[in-house]
């Protein structure tokens, strides 16, 4: 049985957060979702895999207390500096999400941007989901999302098509494609990103690689349930639409069983 896991070269997308926050940055549905959770839980709020802070920071801009962690240290410099820049208090801890021990409990915890699918392997998603569980208070929220399965995204295809063009922080426009490798047993896709652009008149490229994991309905409530968590609502998209087969993700807000 092939298994992946995040140590195989799979944080590459993650050393440039400058750039990171070019290409995904902006405001996005997701962040209006998680903030209302956020103020109708009350309390405190934990991001588990924040990155650059893309979301914990509109989180905070609007009072909501907010804590920050990711395993990349340049992602939390990243948003340390920002939040630092705009006065205000968000705590960041560098730890690796399967396995980390904060010594206190939130009353929310929600992971975006599709970060549960950089837990690649069964034993990463139990990991992950038991740690959450200690740090949740007994009546807490944990709400998340995770991209719907199809089969369009589920596939292989290796010739290079194009993702995006933008202009990165020295004003080079940079070309990124990609290739994408999809292994349907252990229903991981790993993207291959290929950046290139000219500097001074010189070709530059950089091949980062990414795997995310597919996670099926029915398999995903079944590792909520056998984790602990009791599912309140899911949703196929962030209007909260109910979950069809063709809902781009699964949103879920759990409690403790
Ligand atoms: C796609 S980014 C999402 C970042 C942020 N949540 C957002 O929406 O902008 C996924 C994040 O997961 C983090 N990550 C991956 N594996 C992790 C782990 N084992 N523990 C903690 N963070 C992890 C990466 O460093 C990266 O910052």
């Amino acid at each position: 049985m092939p298994t992946f896991t995040i140590e195989e070269d799979y944080l590459g997308e993650f050393v440039d957060p400058v750039n990171y926050d070019l290409e995904v940055g902006g405001d996005h549905p997701s962040h209006h979702f998680y903030a209302n959770l956020a103020k109708q839980v009350g309390g405190t709020t934990l991001e588990v895999a924040c990155g650059t802070g893309l979301v914990a920071i509109p989180l905070a801009q609007q009072g909501i207390l907010v804590t920050g962690m990711d395993i990349v240290p340049a992602m939390l410099a990243h948003a340390r500096n920002k939040s630092e820049a705009l006065g205000l208090s968000i705590r960041w801890f560098q730890c690796d999400a399967r396995n980390f021990d904060l010594s206190e409990k939130f009353n929310f915890i929600y992971m975006t941007g599709n970060a549960f699918q950089a837990f690649l392997n069964n034993a990463d998603q139990q990991d992950l989901l038991q740690n959450i569980r200690k740090h949740l208070t007994t009546d807490g929220i944990f709400a998340f999302e995770t991209r719907n399965p199809n089969w369009d995204d589920c596939s292989t295809d290796l010739n290079e098509t194009e993702w995006m063009t933008y202009t990165n922080d020295k004003g080079f426009t940079v070309r990124i494609t990609e290739t994408r490798e999809y292994d349907h047993v252990a229903q991981v896709l790993v993207y291959n990103l290929y950046r290139r652009w000219k500097e001074d008149g010189v070709e530059k490229e950089r091949v980062t690689h990414i795997a995310i994991r597919y996670t099926y309905p029915q398999e995903l409530n079944a590792l909520l349930e056998r984790s602990g968590f009791q599912i309140l609502h899911q949703y196929g998209n962030w209007d909260k639409s109910s979950l069809t087969k063709d809902s781009p993700s699964i949103i879920s807000v759990c409690k403790l069983a």
